[in-house]
């Protein structure tokens, strides 16, 4: 059995974080990084805009209050104000430990971070390394991993949690090179697995974001917290869903319909392309339902807006948002600096996830219970600084600062504890009893057929826009689907990079967050933030200023709630 003080699985940015803080407190830790991708890989390193933190280079008169007031009105009232408060107040120094480890931001004339404007702050306070700043934090977190002797388990797959009394002991894991199963235990297990895009058919999101330790958390018996707010960023390119930064509005660039109407006027008076993004999202899609959308020939009533740079010109375009430009040149042919991109939204993030503390503490229930030995940061989690819509810009930052937190509550709390009993033999049976089982399925679909479908119910179902009546349907559909993924069959048999059984065993992963949404969704009778109900049109904090908490089981999925922590500011009428 492999050992271990602290294991993280997932190599982003709030598990590499995490494990450099705790190298840092406690340097004779063992510690150990688990990914299915080797770390560089991890959805990290496809940021762009940047890392919101009131560093004041802009603009003097910014405040952590106005930061977290920002965070909180985005989030339409439901982010826990205690976590937000945290959030923003540790900003600027985890921004400025960054810049000492040697990230590159992009920098001012005099030398300073350079900041930009992000849709719903009141002020220029992005940090932002071009838009590639994913790419440069995590390449030198994962350099800080190899400093300290973070051992990595790059490309194993985790397939169990092991969760025993309340207690987390160990994980079940295989190493996909060569199928090699292994049980690991450790006095303390961190999940920072990142997000779960592919629950739809078109995502911002790498194709690793299947929401894998969402899924074996619940499949645990713990809970799942606000699964129903699913963040669509308003600019996917378009048909491909890929990212164009936020920080290209940031930066001055117009959204346009068919009509050459910069229509978010109408949607956003005071913020205008700036809006958060649930708004946006909604503004896109409601042009697009109204036949303001354009088509490929520019022709009106088509599944698109514009995203118009032409303006900015082509220094600014060059310096500020090249990897943007690339994407639009590389993957639909258009040059931005002389014709409009097509947008669409798409799928870019989980407001929800494995409810902790602020220290990185994953809760049992809907009470202040504490799960033994299992912590969890980053999107993976939510210790609710989102709430129902996050801000651009302020997920790096929660990896950063809820990753240092948890580091450094993981170091404190193994010491003194000894490592747990495991019955390894049993795991390492189910584990290949589960694999067998995969491998000889005598069914009828390949996994990509129901896994296509899968998606696209989603999509149908429980999309920006949703009613009742629809996602019963879509539930219902659901419920076929989990019958097809029970006949599917494997081509490849074999122990050798088997990536077929991997995308067997995401299948799982899916389906289980996919009714996790859907039936959390199904249950919020009210509009707030990314949850828009077009029978509840409006937010009811009477009966829903609380965070829902779901239980899964094969059965069914049993839903609760938590209420939300209001330290700072009351709930107002969210209006840009
Ligand atoms: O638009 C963006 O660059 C995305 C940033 C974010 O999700 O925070």
């Amino acid at each position: 059995m492999i050992e271990h003080d602290v294991v993280i699985v997932g190599g982003g940015l709030a598990g590499t974080r995490a494990a450099v803080e705790i190298a840092r407190t406690d340097p004779s830790l063992s510690i150990a990084v688990v990914a299915k991708t080797h770390p560089i890989r991890s959805h990290s390193v496809a940021a762009q805009g940047g890392m919101a933190a009131t560093l004041k280079n802009i603009d003097p008169e910014d405040t952590w209050e106005a930061h977290a007031f920002d965070t909180v009105k985005g989030s339409d009232y439901l982010a826990d104000q205690d976590a937000v408060e945290i959030l923003t107040r540790e900003a600027p120094d985890v921004v400025i430990d960054l810049e000492h480890m040697g990230v590159l931001f992009s920098r001012l004339p005099d030398g300073r971070i350079a900041q930009r404007a992000f849709g719903g702050h009141s002020h220029k306070r992005t940090c932002y390394a071009a838009d590639k700043t994913g790419h440069a934090i995590l390449h030198e977190l994962v350099n800080n991993l190899r400093r300290y002797g973070v051992q990595i388990y790059d490309e194993w797959y985790v397939m169990r949690l092991i969760l025993e009394e309340g207690q987390a002991k160990g994980l079940v894991m295989y190493r996909i090179r060569d199928r090699r199963l292994e049980v690991v235990r450790a006095k303390a297990i961190m999940f920072a697995t990142g997000g779960y895009g592919r629950v739809y058919n078109t995502t911002s999101n790498d194709y690793a974001s299947t929401g894998d330790g969402l899924a074996m958390t619940a499949v645990a018996g713990l809970p799942l917290e606000d699964m129903e707010f699913v963040q669509f960023h308003p600019t996917g390119l378009y048909p491909v869903g890929v990212l164009i930064s936020e920080a290209v509005r940031g930066e001055g660039a117009y959204l346009i319909n068919s009509e050459g109407d910069r229509f978010m006027a109408t949607y956003a008076p005071s913020r205008m392309e700036l809006a958060p993004r649930d708004i946006t999202s909604r503004a896109i899609t409601l042009e697009i339902r109204a036949g303001r959308g354009v088509h490929k020939d520019g022709s009106a009533g088509g599944p698109f807006v514009y995203l118009d740079l032409r303006h900015m010109g082509k220094e600014q375009i060059m310096s500020r948002v090249p990897f943007c430009w690339e994407e639009a040149h590389r993957l639909v042919g258009i040059d931005a600096v002389t014709e409009p991109m097509p947008v669409r939204p798409t799928v870019h993030y989980s407001m929800g996830g494995i409810p902790t503390n602020t220290d990185g503490r994953v809760r049992s229930g809907i009470g202040d219970g504490l799960v033994e030995s299992f912590f969890a940061a980053g999107e993976t989690a939510c210790v609710s600084v989102h709430g129902a819509n996050r801000l651009g810009s302020n997920s790096l930052l929660e990896c950063v600062v809820y990753g240092k937190r948890t580091g450094a509550a993981i170091a404190q709390y193994v010491q003194g504890r000894k490592l747990p009993d495991i019955n390894e033999q049993r795991y390492l049976t189910q584990a290949e009893q589960q694999i067998q089982e995969l491998i000889d399925l005598p069914g009828q679909y390949r996994i990509n057929e129901v896994r296509q479908a899968f998606q696209d119910c989603m999509t149908d179902y429980c999309g920006v826009f949703r009613t009742e009546a629809l996602m019963r349907e879509g539930l219902e559909k659901l419920q076929g689907i989990r019958q097809k993924a029970q006949q599917i069959y494997l081509d490849e048999k074999g122990t050798v990079w088997n990536s077929e059984l991997v995308e067997a065993l995401e299948l799982q992963s899916l389906l289980i967050v996919g009714e996790m949404i859907l039936t959390g969704a199904l249950n919020r009778q009210e509009s707030r933030g990314a949850h828009y109900r077009e029978d509840f049109p409006d937010r009811n904090d009477t009966d829903f200023l609380k965070h829902t908490m779901a239980f899964y089981s094969p059965a069914g999925i049993n839903i609760n709630y938590r209420p939300v922590s209001l330290t700072m500011f009351e709930p107002l009428e969210r209006k840009y």
